[in-house]
């Protein structure tokens, strides 16, 4: 018998940890993880880049074609042939995606490109703000990751640590504040608790028991 495989969606604010889990649960289930986030972090480079005003969304999304990504096996992100991996989670990149994310026909190219690649594979994980009502509707399992901006800025400094990346507590908190209201609050496929997605309140939870949760509530879909 083939064995069951099951596509995933996993919604929430910046800095919850979605990444992390996603990348513990594709490597537990041998699935394919893609953030949708980072989608939006390459487009923002590219315009920044190429001194391309924020507001202008024709022009953004004219400078870019799916072509010029490549995410290789070990998920480092190639960008016209530059290693940009770490160049987008700097937090002016994370300023600017937040800014384009708003924008229709950037969201439309995105989610196309991501609808297409999940349709060819069954075990695929999504991540992103609308990656359970909007990207992947018909996704067998869907999550909505929380942890309050104090929580998931202490987080994200330790994360960029690890990285190499230099980051102040207080301005990482500040821009985690800015983000949610942006993403909460835009008129485009905001952050929200989609229907039948499972909420969990990470703020107190480890990274293993967060897994934890998630693991449980995928093998019962599983049985
Ligand atoms: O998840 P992230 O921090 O890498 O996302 C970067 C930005 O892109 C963030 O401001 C929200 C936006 N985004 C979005 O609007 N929709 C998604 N599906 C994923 C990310």
């Amino acid at each position: 018998m083939k064995e069951k495989r099951v596509n995933i969606a996993i919604d929430g604010p910046s800095g919850v940890g979605k990444t992390v889990m996603a990348n513990m649960i594709a490597k537990k289930f041998n699935y394919k993880f893609l953030s949708s986030g980072n989608f939006y972090r390459i487009i923002a480079y590219n315009a920044l880049k190429n001194n391309i005003d924020l507001t202008n969304e024709a022009l953004i999304n004219e400078a870019w074609k799916f072509e010029d990504i490549k995410i290789l096996d070990d998920d480092s992100i190639l960008f016209k042939n530059e290693d940009i991996t770490k160049k987008i989670r700097e937090d002016k990149i994370s300023r600017s995606a937040s800014i384009i994310a708003k924008f229709p026909l950037i969201r439309q190219k995105i989610n196309k490109f991501i609808q297409e690649y999940a349709k060819k594979f069954r075990g695929v994980i999504i991540d992103g703000r609308d990656a359970t009502y909007r990207i992947l509707p018909e996704a067998d399992v869907k999550f909505f990751l929380y942890a309050n901006p104090e929580v998931r800025a202490k987080r994200r400094v330790n994360q960029d640590k690890e990285m190499g990346i230099e980051s102040n507590y207080e301005e990482v908190l500040k821009s985690i504040k800015i983000r949610d209201y942006e993403d909460m609050n835009r008129a485009v496929d905001p952050l929200k608790v989609s229907e039948g997605s499972v909420m969990i309140d990470t703020s107190n939870m480890t990274v293993q028991e967060n897994f934890e949760a998630m693991y449980k509530i995928i093998l019962k879909e599983l049985e």
